[in-house]
């Protein structure tokens, strides 16, 4: 679920399902936006696949997201790639922001709309089965990115109280803390570049805000899957491994090609 454009994560993810050997029912917030975004991209993306089955569900209406799962029959998992936060008002230099209405609505959207989504799922996975969100680091403070960092870690949360409650159900919830990627969502944060160079400095492996999309979609696959049937309640990084490293790599840590963009002006 999330599915704006051939940028967003929810395609990657639904690719590499497909060339795994299964079967992806996407969706998008409603038809306008598929038609602008997707079908726009798909005139000028060359890897654009135009066989995609999408439905239309906007998290924030509840008879949306039941009327998805009665549709769609039984499923073996569910991927949240959902987030949205004004960038005015709840993204930028300033924390503190009068619009609480966009501060509610975000938190909506971005974290509370996961455990809707996972009860109207649940259900259709008789057999058990998996729930997946994503998310971005939430141990530490990241400039510009104010409101989505609280309702990350809200919705991280959430993650684990779901995660204990359908334990019964057979069904593990799980997320992944990407690192930065390039994204229509991620062109919304104020000073993404930032977070970009502070990707460059601080992982100890090389991260790509392009190309490794596809290593997010690989940790998906995996906890979609039976490799991960005693995984639950985990927030994995998939980030290059930059949330574990304090202040910047030192430049003997770096490889050379980073070492000398470290010591450009
Ligand atoms: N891109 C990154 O750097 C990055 C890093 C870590 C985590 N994430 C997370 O990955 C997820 C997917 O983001 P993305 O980068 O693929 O961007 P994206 O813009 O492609 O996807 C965001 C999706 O949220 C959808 N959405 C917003 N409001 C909605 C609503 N009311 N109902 C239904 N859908 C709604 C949008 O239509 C869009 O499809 C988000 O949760 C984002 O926070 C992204």
């Amino acid at each position: 679920m999330g599915l704006l454009d051939y940028d967003s994560i929810a395609y990657a993810i639904g690719e590499r399902i497909v060339e795994l050997g299964g079967r992806v029912i996407y969706t998008a917030q409603n038809e306008r936006m598929s038609r602008i975004f997707l079908e726009r991209g798909a005139r000028e993306a060359a890897h654009a696949r135009r066989d995609l089955d999408v439905r239309y569900c906007d998290v924030t209406i509840d008879e949306e997201i039941r009327k998805l799962f009665d549709e769609v029959g039984p499923v073996a998992g569910v991927v949240h790639s959902i987030a949205y936060a004004n960038p005015r008002t709840c993204l930028g230099e300033e924390f503190h922001t009068d619009a609480v209405a966009d501060v509610l609505q975000s938190y909506h959207i971005s974290s509370a709309s996961f455990a809707r989504v996972v009860h109207y799922a649940v259900p259709r996975m008789p057999e058990g089965g998996a729930a997946l969100a994503l998310t971005f680091d939430t141990t530490r403070v990241y400039p510009f990115y104010n409101w989505m960092g609280v309702h990350k870690a809200a919705l991280e949360a959430i993650v684990r109280a779901l995660a204990r409650r359908h334990g019964r159900d057979l069904v593990r919830v799980n997320a992944i803390s990407s690192g930065p990627l390039h994204s229509k969502a991620a062109s919304k944060i104020p000073g993404f570049g930032k977070l970009d160079r502070i990707w460059s400095m601080s992982s100890p492996l090389p991260w790509d805000t392009r190309a490794d999309k596809v290593e997010v979609a690989n940790a998906a696959a995996f906890l979609l899957g039976p490799l991960s049937r005693k995984i639950t309640g985990q927030i994995l990084y998939v980030d290059g491994g930059a949330a574990i490293i304090t202040g910047e790599l030192q430049p003997h840590e770096l490889d050379p090609s980073r070492a000398s963009a470290s010591a450009a002006p």
